[in-house]
């Protein structure tokens, strides 16, 4: 079957052993068949800095990647770790960019989910809503339930980096699946 929706996934952490990808790669895979995942990185974004676009300039070349892959995309779905009680700032900017020029955002009416995954004790509470924020204030119409604050996470994947325990993959499921209804609920197509 062909993927109805094209999903592009950010994930919030730039480290290879990051628990956030790990629970995006393992999303991926336990996806509804209507639902293509794809990771778009964000770990080459210049810092945005309004002086390099406008008046004629596009803005770095990774900016105008990250802007169209996010635009060729049904919706938006974010890992997140938990930094200071926020994002990371390479999420934020990210963020950014993706919203500007000016009147332009790249993230208007994308159905959106945020996932934030920490070894903490509440799975990344903070970073979570901090996202939510900004992407309401961007037009995203974010999932509400279930809300998916993981905590625990240097438990919850195996030396492959794949879920260590069935209960985590039924989680795992039962969070991209009602993502996948919200993607069918409010995708522009
Ligand atoms: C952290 N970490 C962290 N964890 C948390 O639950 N709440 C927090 O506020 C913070 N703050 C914080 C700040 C900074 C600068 C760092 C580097 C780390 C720990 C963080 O959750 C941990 O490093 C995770 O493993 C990061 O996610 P990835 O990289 O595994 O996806």
């Amino acid at each position: 079957m062909t993927a109805s929706y094209r999903i592009a996934v950010v994930v919030g952490s730039l480290r290879k052993g990051s628990h956030n990808r790990k629970a995006a790669l393992a999303m991926k895979t336990l996806a509804p068949p209507e639902l293509a995942l794809d990771i778009v990185e964000i770990g080459d974004l210049p810092l945005y800095n309004e002086d390099l676009e406008g008046e004629g300039k596009t803005g770095p070349e990774a900016w105008v990647r990250f802007r169209e892959a996010v635009r060729a995309s049904d919706g938006v779905l974010f890992f997140t770790p938990e930094y200071n009680r926020s994002v990371p700032g390479c999420l934020k900017n990210a963020v950014d960019v993706g919203s500007r020029p000016y009147g332009k955002s790249a993230w208007s009416g994308k159905p959106g989910a945020v996932i934030s995954v920490s070894p903490g004790a509440i799975g990344g509470f903070g970073a979570n809503h901090a996202l939510r924020q900004s992407m309401v204030f961007l037009d995203v119409p974010m999932m509400q339930q279930p809300e998916a604050y993981i905590g625990g996470a240097a438990k919850l994947f195996d030396d492959k980096g794949e879920p260590a325990s069935e209960d985590t993959k039924k989680f795992f499921t039962a969070i991209i699946t009602s993502y996948a209804a919200w993607v069918a609920r409010f995708a522009r197509k």
